[in-house]
Parts: structure tokens; C-alpha cells; sequence
């Protein structure tokens, strides 16, 4: 039988994160705001961008951040980052969307925000939290979909010392909010052997203000599930197991390719290195419209060694992911081929 899907916007922007049929670890960094052509259409042309899901995100957000405060954290030394961070991104989304969106400043200090998305109009004084009405890392993710860590660079290494991460992928903020970037990649596996985490840290270590850059990463989450924290385990940890014995059609649907499109940007005037993660989920089923990423995912799920499918928390069903794409081959005729 053969069946065709429309290609809707979620797919059209999705950041399909394998340029090759084998994946292993990479510092896979690449300057930032320019378009990502892929099989399906293109992303990235702006550091901030804004899709459907936008409100229902912020709303989420603000759900998680009520519940456990311990997913916000701004040690005492990074205030002048959060602010820094707060202002440079209101100028790139002024600059992304300016019909919906500006940045003026009054005069000194005092600025005014416009964001019509969301009816905000706001007046502040840079620096003066009372007059934000809130922790500046706090505003700036309400309105924003990424998630917000900003790391502080002393004595030649970097410190995650304050962020805002509600959408986090199986770790914890709260419990790694001031420990150094070297610390916090120290259970990923072959990363030490190969290299790649402290090439990674040389490279951030010496980047500039005004050059972001990006990389991606990705794992599978069950459901469209954004906040798979450490302290959600409970929630969706059981999920892994469940996924086994749902019938194929379930499966396609439920089971989601996630990818984190990660910025890293040097702030200008704190000196603080800036890092953004958007997550963005795809479920197998649509992924399998678009038939040169069908063939490449299954690939690259069928290939992946196991210490890193363990890491991942996806070895229970990549087998199956695997099976299930390859089979989707035989069964579905992407749009853009008929
Ligand atoms: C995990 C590389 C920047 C926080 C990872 C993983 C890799 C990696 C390969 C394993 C991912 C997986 O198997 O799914 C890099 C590179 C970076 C970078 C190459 C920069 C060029 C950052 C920064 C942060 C960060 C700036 C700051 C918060 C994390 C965390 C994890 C992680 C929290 C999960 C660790 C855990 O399991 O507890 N990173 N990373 N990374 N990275 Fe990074």
C-alpha cells in the first residue's frame, strides 16, 4: 500500500541532525545564523527562532519553573551575565522578527521591550531587577523557547554558574549548577579517549563576542515529552520499557527523534559564555515522510554502538527504531517524490 503524508512545518524546519549514515561524537560546531539547507526545507537562519509551538512551550516553562525552583539558578557573580544575556537577546529577536518584535532605548539605561506575540510592552532599567519585575534569566525564557545555561570563565576553564533549563534530556540543572564544563561531560562515553570535550572547551574558551556559533545533538524521547529531566524520571523513566510492546503504528508515533540545536555565544559585556538549547521532536512516522532521511536515520540507529546507545537511554528500542524505519521504506512515498 502506499501512503502520502503532507509535509506540514514541524517537518519543513525540522534540524535533521545526521550528515553521514554513521554517527559517532564530534565537537561539530558551525557559525551560526545562516540557513541549514536539509531534505525537507531549512533552519537555523536566526540564532531565536519562533515556531507554533511557541506559547504552548512558554506556558509549559512557567509550569516546571513554579513546581521546582531548582531549575532556575543565577550564583551571585553572574548577575551582570543574566543581564547581558537578557539584552542581547532581545536584539536578536528585534532583528529576527521585527514586525512583532522591538528593542528601544529610551535614554541611559532605560530600555523598552515590545513583544506582541505575547502583549508585552516593558520598560527597564538595565541592571535594576525591580524594574523588570523579575531575575532578568527568568524574563528573557519567558520569552524565548530555548532553554538558558551561561557559563563563567576563570582560571583557564569553565563554570556553569547560572541558568534557566526546564527541558533538560536525562540531567540535571540543579544539580550540576556550578560545576565546571571538563566535570559535567565527565559520563559521556570515548569522549575523554578521542578528544572531543577538551577541544570543545579550547575552542569556547577563546570564542569571540559577535560570532555565534551552533552545533546539534540528539537523542529519541517517547511521547512529545520536553521536560525528561533527571527529576522527572519517574514520569517518563517506565516509558523505555512500555515502548517495547506497543503495537508498529503506536510506535511510529510515539517514539520522537529529538535534537537539541545548541548556540554558544561569548556576551559582550560580561564576558560570560551564553549556551542555548532548543529542543525540537519529530515523531518516526512524519521523519519517514521525507525518504532521505527515513534511510539515513535507520542507518544510523541500526549502526550506533552500544555504550553510546546506553548513554543515550535509547537502547531498549533503537533496534526497533531501526526495523521500524527500514520497514517504513517499503510502505511510504514522500511528497517530494511523487
Ligand atoms: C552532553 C558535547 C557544550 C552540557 C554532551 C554529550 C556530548 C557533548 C558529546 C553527550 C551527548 C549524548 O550522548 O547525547 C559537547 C560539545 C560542546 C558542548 C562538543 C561544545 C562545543 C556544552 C555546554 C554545556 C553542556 C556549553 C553547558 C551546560 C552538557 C550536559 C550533557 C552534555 C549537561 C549531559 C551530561 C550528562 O549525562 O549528565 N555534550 N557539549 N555541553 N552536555 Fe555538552
Amino acid at each position: 500500500m502506499t501512503t502520502v503524508l503532507p509535509m506540514s512545518g514541524r517537518i519543513a524546519a525540522f534540524p535533521f541532525p545526521f550528515p553521514e549514515d554513521r554517527y559517532r561524537y564530534s565537537t561539530n560546531v558551525e557559525p551560526a545564523a545562516r540557513p541549514n539547507v536539509t531534505a525537507a526545507g531549512q533552519w537555523g537562519a536566526a540564532v531565536v527562532e519562533i515556531d507554533d509551538d511557541y506559547r504552548a512551550e512558554l506556558a509549559e516553562r512557567a509550569e516546571i519553573l513554579a513546581a521546582d525552583p531548582t531549575r532556575h539558578a543565577v550564583l551571585p557573580h553572574m548577575r551582570p551575565a543574566a543581564w547581558d544575556a537578557l539584552l542581547t537577546l532581545m536584539r536578536e529577536l528585534a532583528t529576527a522578527y521585527p514586525g512583532q518584535m522591538s528593542l528601544e532605548q529610551l535614554g541611559g539605561d532605560e530600555w523598552r521591550w515590545r513583544n506582541e506575540l505575547l502583549g508585552e510592552c516593558r520598560d527597564f532599567r538595565y541592571g535594576d531587577e525591580a524594574s523588570l519585575g523579575q531575575e532578568p534569566l527568568a524574563y528573557i525564557t519567558s520569552q524565548v523557547q530555548e532553554d538558558i545555561a551561561l557559563l563563567d570563565q576563570r582560571n583557564d576553564q569553565l563554570y556553569v554558574d547560572a541558568g534557566v533549563v526546564t527541558f533538560a534530556a536525562d540531567w540535571s540543572f540543579g544539580f550540576d549548577v556550578g560545576m565546571s564544563f571538563l566535570e559535567i561531560h565527565g559520563p559521556v562515553p570515548r569522549v575523554r579517549k578521542e578528544g572531543v570535550i577538551t577541544r570543545a572547551h579550547d575552542f569556547l574558551k577563546r570564542l569571540q563576542p559577535h560570532q555565534p556559533y551552533r552545533r546539534t545533538n540528539w537523542t529519541m524521547t517517547i511521547g512529545r515529552r520536553l521536560d525528561v529531566s533527571t527529576e522527572r524520571y519517574p514520569d517518563w523513566g517506565p516509558d523505555r520499557e512500555m515502548i517495547r510492546c506497543v503495537p508498529d503504528d503506536e510506535f511510529g508515533r510515539l517514539v520522537h527523534l529529538r535534537v537539541e540545536v545548541q548556540h554558544l555565544i561569548r556576551l559582550p559585556d560580561s564576558g560570560a559564555l551564553m549556551f542555548l538549547i532548543r529542543t525540537y521532536m519529530l515523531p518516526l512516522e512524519e521523519l519517514a515522510t521525507v525518504e532521505p532521511w527515513r534511510a539515513r536515520a535507520a542507518k544510523v540507529f541500526a549502526e550506533l554502538p552500544d555504550d553510546m546507545a546506553d548513554y543515550k537511554g535509547i537502547i531498549k528500542y533503537r533496534d526497533r527504531a531501526a526495523q521500524w524505519l527500514a520497514a517504513a521504506g517499503e510502505s511510504v512515498v514522500p511528497e517530494a517524490v511523487v
